[in-house]
C-alpha cells in the first residue's frame, strides 16, 4: 500500500538522521513523527489535496506525514510565527521540500482571501496558542480560507502508567514557562468537549469526532532541570524543582502519549 504506516517508515522516516539529544533516544523524532502519521488517519486526506498546517513547529513534526500523504501533486503549506531552526534540514532530509512551502506569520490573521484550501490542519498545536481568544481567532480563520478543518490534541486522559507518568511532567511545563518567562506555553491538554466548545466559539460545526490511543512512547514531556534552575523567583523554583524531581524519577522508566481527541469541521 503506497501510503501505509511501513512505506512511510521505509521511504521517509528511515532517511531522517538519528538526533544526539540525551536523555531523549536517537529516534525520538522518528517516534513522534509516526505518531502524527497516526493521528492523521483520521483527517480523511487525499492524493492531491491542497493542505493549510497552522504551527508546523521547529521539527517539521506533523509537515512531513502531511506532504506525504498528499502525494507528488498535493502541497503543504505550513505556517508558524517563531519556529523554524530544524525545520528545513529535515524536511530536506525526508525527500519533501518540493511539497512544502513555509509561511512565517500568526496565524491569527491568515494572508488569503477566500477559501484557498482543501483542509487546513492543527495537530497538537492548539496547547501552544497561549489564550482562549488567540485559539478562536485562529480556529475562526483556519475556517475563512479551507473547505474543512482539522484539529488533533493530546487528552488530560491517562489509561496507564506511563501515560500518567508523561502527564505529570508534561503539566509543569505551563508553570514552568510562566516562571522562566513571564507568559504561558504547553497549556494543559484541553477535553474533547472544550476542543468542540472552541470549535462553536470560532463559527464551525463538528462533522466527526472522536479519540484513538496511539500506543507510541512519548518523550516531549521533557524538559532539562537545568531550565527550572534559572526560576528567579526562589518559592516558586523550590517547589517546581521537587516536582520535577519526582515526575522525572517516572517519566524515564518510560512514557506513552496518552489518548488523542479530534474533530473535523465545517463552517456554519
Ligand atoms: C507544540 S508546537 C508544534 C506542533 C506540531 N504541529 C507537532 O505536530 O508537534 C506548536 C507551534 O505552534 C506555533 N504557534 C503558536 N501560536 C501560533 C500562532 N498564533 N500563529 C502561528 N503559529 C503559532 C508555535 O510557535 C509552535 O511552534
Amino acid at each position: 500500500m503506497f501510503f501505509g504506516e511501513e512505506t512511510f517508515k521505509r521511504e521517509i522516516l528511515s532517511k531522517i538522521p538519528p538526533r544526539d539529544e540525551p536523555p531523549l533516544p536517537p529516534d525520538w523524532l522518528q517516534l513522534e513523527m509516526l505518531e502524527r502519521f497516526r493521528v492523521l488517519q483520521q483527517a480523511t486526506l487525499r492524493s492531491g489535496m491542497n493542505v493549510l498546517e497552522i504551527g508546523c513547529g521547529a521539527h517539521a513534526l506533523t509537515t512531513v506525514p502531511l506532504a506525504y500523504l498528499v502525494g507528488e501533486t498535493g502541497r503543504v503549506v505550513a505556517v508558524d510565527k517563531s519556529r523554524w531552526r530544524f525545520f528545513e534540514e529535515i524536511i530536506s532530509s525526508a525527500g519533501m521540500k518540493p511539497r512544502i512551502f513555509p509561511l512565517k506569520l500568526n496565524a491569527r490573521e491568515l494572508p488569503f482571501p477566500f477559501k484557498t484550501f482543501d483542509l487546513a490542519v492543527l495537530v497538537h498545536g492548539i496547547r501552544s496558542m497561549k489564550s482562549e481568544n488567540t485559539m478562536i481567532k485562529v480556529i475562526s480563520e483556519m475556517l475563512r480560507v479551507a473547505d474543512r478543518i482539522f484539529i488533533a490534541e493530546s487528552l488530560p486522559v491517562a489509561e496507564n502508567e506511563r501515560q500518567k507518568a508523561h502527564l505529570e511532567l508534561y503539566n509543569l511545563r505551563e508553570e514552568i514557562f510562566e516562571a522562566l518567562f513571564g507568559e504561558k506555553d504547553d497549556l494543559h491538554y484541553p477535553t474533547l468537549e472544550k476542543l468542540q466548545e472552541l470549535v462553536e466559539k470560532a463559527g464551525g460545526r463538528v462533522i466527526k469526532s472522536g479519540t484513538f490511543e496511539p500506543k507510541l512512547p512519548h518523550y516531549l514531556a521533557y524538559i532539562p532541570r537545568e531550565y527550572v534552575e534559572k526560576i528567579k523567583d526562589e518559592e516558586k523554583r523550590a517547589k517546581l524543582l521537587g516536582q520535577w524531581d519526582r515526575a522525572y524519577e517516572k517519566w524515564k522508566k518510560g512514557a506513552e502519549h496518552p489518548p488523542v481527541g479530534w474533530i473535523l469541521v465545517k463552517e456554519r
